[in-house]
């Protein structure tokens, strides 16, 4: 379902050009969850961006579903994003003037569905993630394991082919971590969902199914 073809990514910059993803190819199947590992610098954050059709690579491919990101244009881009992927960060990027609900149905909104099918869908999500009694709540009043939860259930809105990652569990306690893991091993159970997490996190790597390793930008093992 995923298919990365000898991906490079080279920066330039005042000290010269540095290749920060070298010939990278792997494939994630779907219904997969795949952890992304390599240290600090590897390379994780900018491989995610370049599937996420946030950063265009230097040279190869990237196939979602089928279909060639670089091959579309702006407009198809933007919409191949919120209707196929998924992203959960580090920080949950919640808007701080919406409430839980709000938050979990703005790629409905963008994908044109109704109100009313958007706050039945949010409110199952809600549900899904043992949010009930969250949604009317602003991001200040929530905890930060809600958050991310309420990050995943944003990301889970539009049924995306992929959800991308990047340290989901980055700024979680040991606690929230396994169970925002236990809710990752929820959604690939019921919903089939794909997962591909770049993480350092030992018990989230152990909770995947596969790890695939970066190590200078370069894919060592998958
Ligand atoms: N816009 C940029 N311009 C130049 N170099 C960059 C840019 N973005 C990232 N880099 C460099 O690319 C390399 C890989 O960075 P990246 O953020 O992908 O690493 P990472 O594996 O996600 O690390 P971490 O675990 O710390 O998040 C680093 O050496 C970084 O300095
Ligand atoms: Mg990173």
């Amino acid at each position: 379902m995923v298919a990365v073809s000898n991906l490079t990514r080279t920066f330039v910059d005042d000290a010269g050009s540095f290749d920060v993803i070298r010939d990278a190819s792997f494939e994630v199947d779907r219904g997969e969850m795949v952890s992304l590992v390599g240290v600090s610098g590897a390379g994780k954050t900018t491989l995610l961006q370049i599937l996420g059709g946030l950063d265009k690579p230097t040279s190869g491919e990237v196939r979602i579903n089928d279909q060639s990101l670089s091959a579309m244009s702006a407009s198809q881009l933007a919409a191949f994003r919120n209707l196929r992927l998924g992203f959960v960060f580090q920080f949950h990027h919640l808007l701080p003037d919406f409430t839980a609900l709000e938050n979990v149905i703005i790629p409905g909104m963008i994908a044109g569905k109704s109100n009313q099918e958007c706050i039945a869908r949010g409110r199952e999500l809600l549900d899904l993630l043992g949010l009930t009694r969250q949604g009317t709540h602003y991001p200040s009043e929530l905890s930060g394991g809600e958050r991310q939860r309420v990050a995943l259930a944003r990301s889970l809105f539009n049924g995306p082919a992929l959800i991308l990652a990047d340290e989901p569990t980055g700024n979680l306690d040991k606690k929230n971590g396994q169970l925002l893991l236990e809710l990752f091993q929820k959604a690939n159970r019921e919903l089939k969902q794909t997962f591909l997490v770049a993480t350092h996190n030992a018990e989230l790597i152990h909770g995947m199914h596969r790890t695939i390793y970066i190590e200078d930008g370069k894919i060592v093992s998958k």
